[in-house]
């Protein structure tokens, strides 16, 4: 089920995410529902809080041509990050048609548990490290124009505010 993307300004967007005990079947059908939207949007990454689920998790798909390869990462955390930083110009499901260039670390490694329950491991780089970074952030409340000077932010932020009011118009 394709289910609504919390919009920025939002306070579900701003708060730390519960770890997740145990993988369940209601999990499994949030989980699936997300890769659903995300796909539906169009986007690479979607977290819980954007569903307005407070849970530690998130789902991504980084490849752009070629075969899908949807992955679902539970109570993600980074153990490793590279000392190379890239720059990408990086975009939001939650801040919509707003784009901005973040530096993050290069290469991350990232534990979490699969849906199965296993343990997984796995170092990411290029867009895929941006795109965990980006989402893990999610789970702590944080956005990625929380990177940006105050003056772009708040500039962002009343555009959101504005696209808000608007929707509740229509
Ligand atoms: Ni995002």
């Amino acid at each position: 089920m394709i289910r609504d993307i919390l919009i920025h300004p939002d306070p579900r967007l701003k708060k730390p995410c519960e770890q997740i005990a145990a993988p369940t079947a209601e999990i499994a059908q949030i989980a699936a529902d997300m890769l659903e939207t995300m796909y539906d949007a169009p986007g690479i990454g979607l977290a819980a809080p954007q569903i307005g689920v407070m849970k530690r998790l998130i789902v991504m798909d980084c490849i752009k041509d070629g075969t899908p390869e949807p992955m679902v990462l539970l109570n993600p955390e980074v153990t490793w990050s590279s000392e190379d930083l890239s720059t990408y110009e990086e975009g939001c499901l939650s801040i919509p048609d707003q784009y901005a260039d973040v530096k993050r670390p290069a290469a991350v490694t990232v534990r979490w548990m699969a849906l199965d329950g296993s343990a997984q491991e796995r170092t990411f780089h290029g867009l895929w490290a941006t795109c965990v970074q980006h989402e893990i952030d999610h789970l702590d409340g944080k956005l990625f124009i929380d990177y940006l000077g105050p003056l772009k932010r708040q500039m962002i932020t009343r555009k959101m505010e504005k696209l808000k009011r608007e929707r509740a118009r229509s």
